[in-house]
């Protein structure tokens, strides 16, 4: 990489986790390209999450998820937005490995709040449903994740601030 291309910062974490918000924040304030992944999903099969899961199922999904991740190993100077399933394949684990992947942490009573009435997320279930699915999960966003950030109680700011902190260090200790 040259001195202007710099690694891409994909943010990862349940969902409900502030994903999207905090990364539009961080790449508005690192002046990077920002991409959501479910977006990109939907753009390019133009219709919706909740319609690609009723009508084509989630492996069908979890395989355009894949897809894009491979794609995005060829870009630079982004900020990723991922599905909070993006780490449910092994695939997928081994290429947000090594990057600079960020792990948005929760407790699962704020983001089960945040997510119980969004009828948007096909994968919203009952309590216990996604009480379980955090719980299997964490242990795949933290074998990704090349950062933690305990979120709890920061706000969108104080959180986008924490990641610039620890993407200027990454980049002074690299020699930028
Ligand atoms: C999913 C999370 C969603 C979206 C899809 C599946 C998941 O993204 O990718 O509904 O399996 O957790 P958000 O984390 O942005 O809600």
């Amino acid at each position: 990489m040259n001195q202007d291309t710099k690694e891409n910062i994909i943010l990862i974490g349940f969902m409900g986790s502030g994903k999207t918000t905090i990364s539009k924040e961080l790449a508005a304030c690192l002046h990077y390209s920002w991409i959501d992944m479910d977006d990109m999903i939907e753009n390019e099969e133009q219709t919706s999450i909740g319609r690609l899961f009723a009508v084509e199922g989630e492996a069908y999904f979890r395989n355009l998820e894949t897809k894009v991740l491979r794609r995005l190993q060829s870009f630079q100077n982004q900020v990723i937005a991922t599905g909070g399933g993006v780490i449910a394949s092994a695939e997928n684990r081994g290429l947000l490995k090594n990057t600079m992947c960020i792990y948005l942490e929760w407790d699962f009573n704020t983001l089960y709040h945040r997510i119980a009435n969004d009828s948007n997320r096909p994968m919203v279930s009952s309590y216990g449903g996604l009480e379980d699915l955090f719980n299997k999960r964490i242990q795949y966003y933290e074998e990704c994740a090349k950062y933690k950030i305990a979120c709890e109680g920061k706000t969108v700011l104080e959180i986008t601030k924490e990641i610039q902190e620890i993407w200027s260090d990454e980049n002074e200790n690299s020699g930028y």
